[in-house]
């Protein structure tokens, strides 16, 4: 199938070169220039495992191409608006004007029998808007939400082998037909047994809402627990082990830490909460205010832990920061918690030294006041203090022994209870976790 791809982020580049490995003519469509050069050259914008591999050998097939002309989609017959909805300038609401510019162009170029797949995480209610901008502009033309659930990180496999596919499909929009181009379009994944479920346009929308808010209050839940389990004296990561081990609750996203942050999770249970006050439904989402309030505590009461370890001030302290992106196998620092926590132990006077395999060029754009080591040993070099704040696979396998040659005092804290407690506390670290008792 002719197909286009509106938006090159995380979500359209993946999705795109996604699209022609399962076969399809796809052209990306992007208004950044810079980003169009970078894919159509085979280099990623951003890290993302197995996603050059896949676009060097799609692009390798010529059926992929990107460009910044919109016209250039007119030949395909479906079209993925796949641009961000960004929370709002000092709002909790999305800012959906990325969606309807995307729609907007891609108007310009439909014809009757055209396919507009909506995958962008909208507030409630906007499919059916773009539905009659679609059937105004071209009568013959279709909309359909099609939600996307990948994670960073495991974005290609997650595209290709998905836990599910949902189509939001309105009334007056063919249903029959509309199902058979999706099916037809994501053949090769409904093959390998993927379920797929048929919704109205606000339910689909409201999945991927859901979803996100059901995985942000299970973090900031076990988070909770944490912070009972700090002042109880309990541990935290048992805790989570023994609720995880009844299969109607599940151990994963139970992992306590310094709890959530990145591109989606905040700013997504920020703009749900946002809608349903619209709808008058604000009371039915008022949990998720505490959700964001004890996710946000968690970095306070890291810096405090800091400040403690430290004797009560870290100012002038020379502390080292492992990880700054927003989580491990990304090079995203969107509403990073490691970052953040690094800032604010930086604004209170401590000379931070911040290391990640693949962030840290963007996080210190973000953060350009910070210091940036690219090795674990120069950050780690003369530390007084060290925090393990993103649990990427070589910070999880240090070796306590090694590392505590490098640093000036062998203090430890784990804010994303991923080291190894006791070998590390044998290897004569001094070593503390959020939501565990000390030693
Ligand atoms: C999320 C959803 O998982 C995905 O389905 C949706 O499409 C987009 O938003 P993503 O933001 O890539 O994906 O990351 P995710 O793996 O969900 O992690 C989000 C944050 O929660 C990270 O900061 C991570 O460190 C944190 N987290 C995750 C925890 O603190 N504890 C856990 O147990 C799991």
């Amino acid at each position: 199938m002719k197909v286009s791809v509106f938006g090159c982020g995380y979500l359209g580049a993946v999705h795109a070169a996604c699209m022609a490995s399962l076969g399809h003519d796809v052209v990306g469509v992007d208004v950044l220039p810079e980003k169009v050069d970078a894919l159509s050259a085979g280099r990623p914008p951003f890290h993302e495992p197995d996603f050059a591999e896949l676009l060097q050998r799609a692009l390798g097939t010529g059926r992929l191409v990107f460009t910044s002309d919109s016209a250039a989609a007119a030949d395909a017959t479906v079209h993925f608006v796949c641009v961000g909805t960004p929370q709002r300038r000092g709002e909790n609401a999305a800012d959906v004007s990325h969606v309807d510019a995307a729609v907007g162009s891609i108007v310009q170029v439909l014809k009757p029998g055209d396919l507009v797949v909506g995958k962008s995480t909208v507030p409630v209610g906007t499919a059916s808007r773009l539905a009659d901008t679609v059937h105004a502009a071209c009568p013959g033309a279709h909309l359909v939400w099609n939600p996307e659930f990948l994670r960073e990180g495991h974005a290609v496999a997650d595209t290709l082998e998905p836990d599910r596919l949902v189509y939001g499909v309105g009334t007056g929009d063919a249903h029959e037909e509309t199902v058979v181009v999706l099916d037809e379009l994501y053949a090769t994944v409904l093959a390998s047994g993927v379920p797929r479920l048929v919704t109205d346009l606000a339910t689909a929308e409201l999945v991927k809402a859901a979803a996100n808010s059901f995985l942000a209050t299970k973090i900031s839940f076990i988070n909770a627990m944490a912070e009972v389990c700090e002042s109880a004296g309990g541990d935290v990561t048992a805790l989570a082990d023994a609720i995880g081990m009844d299969q109607r609750i599940g151990r994963s996203f139970l992992n306590a830490g310094l709890g959530f942050g990145g591109g989606c999770l905040p700013k997504d249970i920020r703009a749900f909460m946002a809608r349903a006050g619209e709808l008058g439904a604000d009371q039915a989402l008022t949990f998720l205010r505490e959700v964001d309030a004890i996710n946000m505590r968690r970095r306070v009461r890291m810096v405090d832990l800091a400040r403690e370890e430290c004797g009560g001030s870290i100012a002038g302290r020379r502390i080292a920061v492992l990880g700054a992106a927003f989580k491990p196998h990304s090079d995203d620092v969107r509403d990073s918690p490691a970052l953040n926590v690094a800032a604010q132990m930086q604004l209170q006077g401590a000379s931070v030294v911040v290391t990640d395999p693949k962030a840290i060029a963007n996080a210190a754009q973000r953060w350009p006041d910070l210091q940036f080591a690219d090795t674990v040993e120069e950050a780690l070099a003369g530390a007084e203090l060290v925090l393990v704040l993103t649990e990427w696979p070589e910070y999880v396998e240090l070796d306590p022994a090694e590392a505590k040659r490098m640093v000036g005092e062998a203090r430890v804290l784990d804010g994303r209870n991923c080291l190894d407690a006791d070998a590390w506390r044998s290897a004569g670290w001094h070593y503390r976790a959020l939501g565990r008792p000390r030693a």
